[in-house]
């Protein structure tokens, strides 16, 4: 009742979405990364900084680089899923700054005029943006898998540079057969929530 999001909708977003360990082979295709990427590109970021990168792995070749950078236990899912994503941090997110914040363009140089300055903004609104993301291929009717097992320089080097900090890698497609582990339980709102 407190909630005005038509049910399904929440279903499909948070109380049926799961973390997928299998895909199946229906592909995913740009359209459905623009139409993801054209709404989650709202969710809110500090100054509006935006430093999520993200990098679509489509080529059999590229999805072999990567796969070698994962953890063992994850290498079989990032081989199988229709289509890898490796979201990053832009470090250097501060040059689109007057761009993205118009009304105050002297915040690039009063706030983010140094390198670990940027990096502490960059991490957390990159993250933020990277749960946004998730949400946002829910939305699609598709399924996530995040993961952070993998050699962070080794995708680094092999993907990105100096000035782009990985954050996870995302596994994306239509879950397959035994696509997840059972439920685990959440923590109650007594547990999180205190009111002072
Ligand atoms: C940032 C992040 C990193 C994760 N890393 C891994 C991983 O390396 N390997 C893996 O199998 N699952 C990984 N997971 C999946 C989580 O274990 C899973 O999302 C969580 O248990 C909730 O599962 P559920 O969505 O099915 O309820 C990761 C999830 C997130 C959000």
């Amino acid at each position: 009742m407190s909630l005005v999001l038509d049910p399904a909708a929440q279903d499909l977003l948070f109380r049926e979405a799961r973390t997928a360990n299998t895909f199946t082979d229906e592909p995913v295709t740009d359209e459905q990364m623009q139409a993801i990427y054209d709404l989650v590109k709202y969710g809110p970021t500090a100054f509006n900084q935006s430093p999520l990168r993200i990098t679509l792995v489509r080529s059999p070749e590229a999805r072999e680089r990567l796969v070698q950078h994962m953890a063992e236990g994850n290498r079989p899912k990032t081989a199988a899923a229709p289509l890898v994503a490796i979201l990053s941090a832009d470090n250097e997110f501060h040059d689109e700054l007057p761009q993205l914040f118009p009304h105050f363009p002297q915040a690039k140089d009063a706030f983010f005029s140094e390198r670990p300055a940027r990096e502490g903004a960059a991490l957390l609104n990159s993250a933020l943006q990277a749960a946004y993301f998730i949400v946002g291929v829910r939305a699609a009717g598709l399924a996530a898998g995040p993961m952070t097992g993998l050699d962070f320089e080794g995708v680094r080097k092999e993907f990105l540079d100096d000035d782009h900090t990985p954050l996870m890698v995302v596994n994306i497609g239509r879950p397959g057969p035994d696509a997840w582990f059972p439920r685990s339980p959440r923590l109650t709102y007594e547990q999180v929530v205190t009111t002072v």
